[in-house]
C-alpha cells in the first residue's frame, strides 16, 4: 500500500521550524512560524493562564468527554469575547457555537459545513492568504479561487482591486477575510473599508466566512473584532473561525471555535446538529485542557484582567518591534522604503525582498523567514535588530 505514495515537500512554515531548531549557529534568528517571543526569544506561558491551569488541576473532578460541541461555559465565554457581551447576535437564536482542536480545526469544520450545505460551494481567498488556508478549506472538498487583497507598492490592502474583484462573484459565493493582523501580509481593511465591504457582500449576496486567530494583538480586543460584530449585525448568515492559541499563548493546546449565525433559529439548529456529526466523522469530540482554561480566564474578574494585561504588553512589544526595525532599516538601507511595517499590525510583515535573498538571509545570516517574506516581526529582539538591518543591508547590496 504505502510504496506506492510519493515524498512530498513539507508545509513551508513547518520545514522552516525543522531548519531553524537544527541550525546551531548563535546569531540565529527565527522570524518563521506565528509564535510569539519575548524579549528573551521565549514564548512563556501567560501568568493569568498559569493561574487558571493550578485552579483547573486543583478544582478538577474528572477527565469524562466534555459531549461534541465541546465546554458550554468556553463556548459562551468566546461568544461574548468575539462578538462583545451586548451584540444583539448573542440573544437572536441565531448563533451556534462548536469549541474545535484550534482554528485549524474550526476552519476545517467552518469548511466541512459549508460543503455539506452546499457541495459546489466555491471558496474566495485573498491573495496571498495563510498557506494553510489551502488545505484546511480545499481538503474539505471545497474550491478555491483567488482575490487580489495585497497591494506590494504600499505594503497595504488594495481594497479598490479586492472590492472589484468580490463585485463580480455569484451569489452565495463563499468569501474568507482575516478578522484583522492578516496572514502573512499584516495589512489589514480600514473601519470605513469594512463598512464598504459589507454592503458589497449584503449587495452580493455572498457568505462571509471570517477568520480570526489573533485578536487583541492588533489594535485591540474589541477594536481586532470590529469587522465581525459588525457583519454579524447585518448579515443573515456569517461562519467565523476563531483561534485561542496566540491572544492566550496556548498553541499547543489546541484551543478554537466555530462560530456560525444561520439566519433562523431552525437553520442554526440544523446546522448544530450537521456540525456535530461532522466533527464526530474527525475528532469526536474537542480537548478540554486550553478550552478550560480559557473558560478560567474570561470568567475570573482577576483573571481575564491580568491577561488583558498581558495581551496588550505583547500588542506593545510588537509594535515598538516594528518601529525599530524601521529606524534600524532606515539606517542601513536608506535606499529602501520600509516605513510600511509600521503602519501593518499584528505578528506579520510580508517584507517584499526575493525568494532568493530569503535564502541568501537563512544561508549566510542564519535569519529564518518564508520564501515569500513573511517575517513575524515578534520573533525580533531589541538585541538583534541591528544585526537583521546589517544582514538585510547585506543581502540587498547596500552593505
Ligand atoms: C503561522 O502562520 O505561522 C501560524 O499560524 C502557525 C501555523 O500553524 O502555521
Amino acid at each position: 500500500m504505502f510504496e506506492r505514495l510519493e515524498p512530498i515537500t513539507p508545509d513551508g512554515i513547518l520545514a522552516l521550524l525543522a531548519a531553524y531548531r537544527a541550525d546551531a549557529d548563535p546569531r540565529k534568528v527565527d522570524l518563521g512560524i506565528g509564535v510569539y517571543r519575548d524579549e528573551h526569544g521565549e514564548t512563556p506561558i501567560l501568568e493569568a493562564v498559569r493561574a487558571a491551569e493550578n485552579a483547573l488541576h486543583a478544582g478538577q473532578t474528572t477527565k469524562a468527554y466534555v459531549g461534541p460541541t465541546g465546554l458550554a461555559g468556553f463556548n459562551s465565554a468566546m461568544e461574548q469575547l468575539v462578538f462583545g457581551a451586548s451584540h444583539p447576535v448573542l440573544a437572536s437564536g441565531r448563533l451556534r457555537t462548536v469549541q474545535a482542536p484550534g482554528g485549524c480545526g474550526a476552519l476545517r469544520l467552518g469548511a466541512e459545513i459549508i460543503r455539506t450545505a452546499s457541495p459546489r460551494s466555491v471558496v474566495h481567498v485573498p491573495t496571498p492568504t495563510w498557506a494553510n488556508h489551502v488545505p484546511l478549506l480545499g481538503g474539505a472538498g471545497l474550491a478555491l479561487e483567488d482575490y487580489q487583497y495585497f497591494d506590494p507598492a504600499t505594503g497595504g490592502v488594495h481594497f479598490a482591486a479586492m472590492r472589484a474583484a468580490i463585485e463580480r462573484l455569484p451569489a452565495g459565493a463563499v468569501v474568507l477575510l482575516h478578522a484583522s493582523c492578516h496572514n502573512p501580509t499584516g495589512a489589514d481593511l480600514s473601519t470605513e473599508q469594512w463598512r464598504e465591504l459589507l454592503e458589497l457582500v449584503k449587495r452580493r449576496s455572498l457568505l462571509p466566512f471570517i477568520d480570526m486567530a489573533y485578536q487583541g494583538l492588533g489594535e485591540e480586543l474589541d477594536a481586532d473584532a470590529y469587522a465581525i460584530r459588525l457583519f454579524a449585525a447585518e448579515l443573515p448568515e456569517v461562519v467565523c473561525a476563531v483561534s485561542c492559541s496566540k491572544n492566550f499563548g496556548l498553541y499547543r493546546e489546541r484551543t478554537g471555535a466555530l462560530h456560525l449565525i444561520a439566519s433562523t433559529h431552525a437553520a442554526a439548529d440544523a446546522a448544530l446538529s450537521n456540525m456535530v456529526k461532522i466533527a464526530r466523522g474527525i475528532w469526536s469530540m474537542p480537548p478540554d485542557h486550553g478550552a478550560a482554561v480559557v473558560h478560567g480566564v474570561l470568567t475570573d474578574a482577576a483573571l481575564r484582567k491580568s491577561w488583558e494585561g498581558e495581551l496588550a504588553s505583547m500588542r506593545i512589544r510588537i509594535t515598538a518591534l516594528r518601529a525599530a526595525v524601521v529606524r534600524a532599516l532606515r539606517e542601513h538601507c536608506p535606499q529602501r522604503d520600509f516605513s510600511f511595517i509600521a503602519r501593518q499590525r499584528g505578528m506579520f510583515s510580508y517584507f517584499g525582498i526575493t525568494t532568493a535573498q530569503v535564502r541568501e538571509l537563512r544561508a549566510r545570516h542564519h535569519i529564518y523567514m518564508t520564501d515569500d517574506s513573511r517575517m513575524n516581526v515578534a520573533g525580533l529582539r531589541e538585541e538583534n535588530i541591528e544585526y537583521f538591518a546589517q544582514a538585510v543591508a547585506e543581502v540587498l547590496g547596500h552593505g
